[in-house]
């Protein structure tokens, strides 16, 4: 009985050891002892979660609240991450839309919220590039303000004809018939979003008793926000915005000069205009995470020839790679060899011997 189960461990630890030895090595996102995921969400350094030790520094540290299903990444207080780009410095995340119902008496007013948003003191802007202020209903001037009323900017959306009548919104466009779009100034970091009627609530349409007001990315598609809204009229709506992030915002010489430069070895700077500030990227013929000591991998060219074309014999070298033409032919193998193949070399008996018989 002890012979049997001491032959039992014996198997499972070889099958163990065998596991270690096989187990493909991965390269790592984070740095060493930090989880990589929050639910579905990679988090990838220089972003850390829970654990101040795995950011950068604390502006990049994000939370992960598990009590909400799925687990949700938050980036302040009501942002949830839903996707973190290292190579184009953004990320993708989520907010309430701000909103107001009304019935034939008017305003309801348990319907009544004004969005507020702020991305902290971090090197994180609004993209002005990819999102847009965007308001969705019949008699709704959207207002959209930063924190300390640096600036202010509106779009209104209205509705013509007989409002009894089902919203005529044309094609996917949002030209200010039942919805607007207005873009955002650069370098912002801080959103307040209301709603105000034009009417004061006294033309309400039968088919939309919701007004809505939203920051969104170009992958907004009103149809879509149309058709959940015809399923579920008085919904809760979100929409999907685009963070700007860089490393810190300096410029690549002070950041290099400085003790907490934030690029790892074999990635380069590289300025970013849109915020401020630098970020990292691997060099050319390197891949991985620029931001982790040794995050930057050698791409082996060799194993992928439809991305790097080699004719030849294909030999990897340290971000490059060399390519020689077959024996008895000339040229630059990445781009084509002239001449004869010798057909012996790589082929097998028949050819070698109707080779012979050429020769002969
Ligand atoms: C996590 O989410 C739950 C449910 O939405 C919420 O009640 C709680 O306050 C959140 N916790 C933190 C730390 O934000
Ligand atoms: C996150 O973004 C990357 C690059 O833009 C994309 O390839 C990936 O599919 C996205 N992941 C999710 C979960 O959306
Ligand atoms: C309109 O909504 C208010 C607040 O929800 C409610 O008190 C009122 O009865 C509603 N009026 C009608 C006509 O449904
Ligand atoms: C923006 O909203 C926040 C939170 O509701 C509020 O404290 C702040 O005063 C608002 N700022 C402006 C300019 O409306
Ligand atoms: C709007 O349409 C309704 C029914 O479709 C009709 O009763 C009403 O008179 C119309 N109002 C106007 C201003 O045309
Ligand atoms: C808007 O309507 C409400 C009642 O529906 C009224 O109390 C209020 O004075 C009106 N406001 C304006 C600016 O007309
Ligand atoms: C918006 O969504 C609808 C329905 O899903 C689709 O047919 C349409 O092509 C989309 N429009 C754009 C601009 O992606
Ligand atoms: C780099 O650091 C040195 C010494 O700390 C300083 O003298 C120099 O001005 C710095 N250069 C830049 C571009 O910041
Ligand atoms: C790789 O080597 C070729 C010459 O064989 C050179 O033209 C190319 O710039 C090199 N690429 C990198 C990334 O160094």
């Amino acid at each position: 009985m002890l012979e049997k189960i001491l032959k039992m461990i014996r198997k499972m630890l070889v099958i163990w050891v065998m596991m270690l030895l096989w187990w493909p090595t991965t390269s790592s996102n984070v740095k060493p002892g930090c989880q990589e995921k929050c639910g579905d969400v990679s988090v990838p350094f220089p972003f850390g979660i829970d654990n101040l030790n795995c950011a950068k520094d604390e502006s990049f540290l994000l939370t992960c609240n598990r009590s909400k299903t799925p687990a949700t990444l938050m980036f302040g207080e009501n942002i949830a991450t839903l996707n973190i780009s290292v190579e184009e410095g953004i990320v993708v995340a989520s907010i309430d839309s701000a909103m107001r119902c009304y019935n034939e008496s008017g305003l309801r007013q348990e319907t009544v919220f004004d969005q507020s948003i702020t991305l902290g003191n971090g090197p994180f802007r609004f993209s002005d590039t990819r999102n847009k202020l965007t308001a969705f209903g019949c008699d709704t001037l959207a207002l959209m303000t930063d924190r300390n009323e640096g600036f202010w900017s509106a779009c209104g959306s209205f509705c013509s004809g007989n409002q009894s009548d089902s919203m005529d919104i044309t094609g996917d466009s949002c030209s200010g018939i039942g919805c607007c779009q207005t873009p955002l100034p650069k370098s912002l970091n801080s959103l307040n979003i209301t709603l105000v009627s034009i009417t004061n609530y006294t033309q309400v349409p039968k088919f939309n008793p919701c007004d809505y007001a939203f920051l969104a990315d170009e992958s907004f598609n009103i149809s879509e926000f149309q058709q959940s809204l015809d399923l579920e009229p008085d919904k809760v709506m979100n929409s999907k915005i685009a963070i700007e992030w860089v490393a810190k915002e300096e410029n690549c010489e002070a950041g290099k000069n400085s003790s907490d430069y934030a690029c790892g070895r074999d990635a380069r700077c590289d300025y970013s205009k849109n915020v401020r500030g630098y970020r990292c990227l691997c060099k050319k013929g390197f891949r991985g995470n620029p931001y982790l000591p040794e995050g930057c991998e050698d791409v082996n060219e060799c194993e992928e020839p439809e991305n790097y074309p080699c004719e030849g014999t294909c030999k990897n070298t340290l971000g490059n790679y060399t390519c020689s033409c077959p024996l008895g032919m000339r040229g630059d193998g990445k781009v084509g060899c002239q001449g004869y193949r010798i057909l012996t070399i790589a082929a097998g008996n028949i050819l070698l011997q109707s080779f012979v018989q050429l020769i002969n």
